[in-house]
């Protein structure tokens, strides 16, 4: 009986707490939409929120390819109130191609202020191989969205992997549709079993560090 009503209190406080986090992410979402970026939005913009609110107290958020700062807004502004970090990783140079050229990395400041979030983002303006030969924080969500290519999705993967806490999140975007090079190491990486509780929200896969 006892076992019952202790069953019944946890379910409705999970619930109340989606409840909260959707409440949330529904009041901060005009502010993510007024960044350009390449989400399938709203549910992987709901995704990053929500991942950022679940994650442990302090966390330290790494992404690959920040581009404007969509993902990196809708990351941040789950950090809000607590001491949880993202750290941004782009050249923030754009291309003569998909991205377009321009002044990004002013314009990925200007959107993470524009959100009220700065106090929650690191840029760091450098090749993710880089960034990677010099970090040492423990990491607990990675975030792959940089070059496309599969040597690039391997090598960013591979080089970050090991900070990454047992039971950290490692999501890669853009595992469907054109994207043979993320598509082939995703499936790589799942029969791999170094992940387990394996997801996906539309283009953007994840799983956790076993
Ligand atoms: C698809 S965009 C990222 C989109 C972004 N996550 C969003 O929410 O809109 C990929 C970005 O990765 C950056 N990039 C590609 N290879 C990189 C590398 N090796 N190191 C750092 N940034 C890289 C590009 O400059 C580009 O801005």
């Amino acid at each position: 009986m006892n076992l019952k009503r202790t069953l019944k209190r946890i379910v409705k406080t999970i619930q109340s707490r989606l409840d909260k986090d959707l409440k949330d992410f529904e009041k901060s979402y005009p502010l993510i939409d007024q960044v350009p970026g390449f989400l399938k939005s709203p549910q992987q913009e709901r995704w990053f929120f929500t991942t950022a609110r679940k994650a442990p107290d302090n966390a330290v958020i790494v992404e690959i390819g920040s581009f404007q700062g969509r993902s990196t807004v809708s990351f941040a502004l789950g950090c809000v109130g607590t001491q949880k970090h993202v750290y941004a990783i782009d050249l923030f140079e754009g291309d003569n191609d998909m991205y377009g050229v321009g002044d990004f990395q002013n314009r990925f400041v200007h959107h993470v202020k524009s959100c009220g979030v700065e106090a929650h983002v690191t840029p760091i303006k450098q090749h993710s191989l880089e960034v990677a030969a010099t970090w040492s924080k423990p990491i607990d969500v990675l975030f792959i969205d940089g070059s496309h290519e599969y040597d690039d999705v391997k090598a960013d993967f591979h080089a970050f992997f090991p900070f990454v806490k047992k039971g950290g999140i490692i999501a890669f975007h853009d595992i469907k549709g054109k994207w043979e090079g993320v598509i082939r190491f995703w499936n790589e990486t799942q029969a791999s079993g170094l992940l387990e509780k394996v997801g996906a929200v539309s283009s953007l896969g994840y799983g956790t560090k076993k």
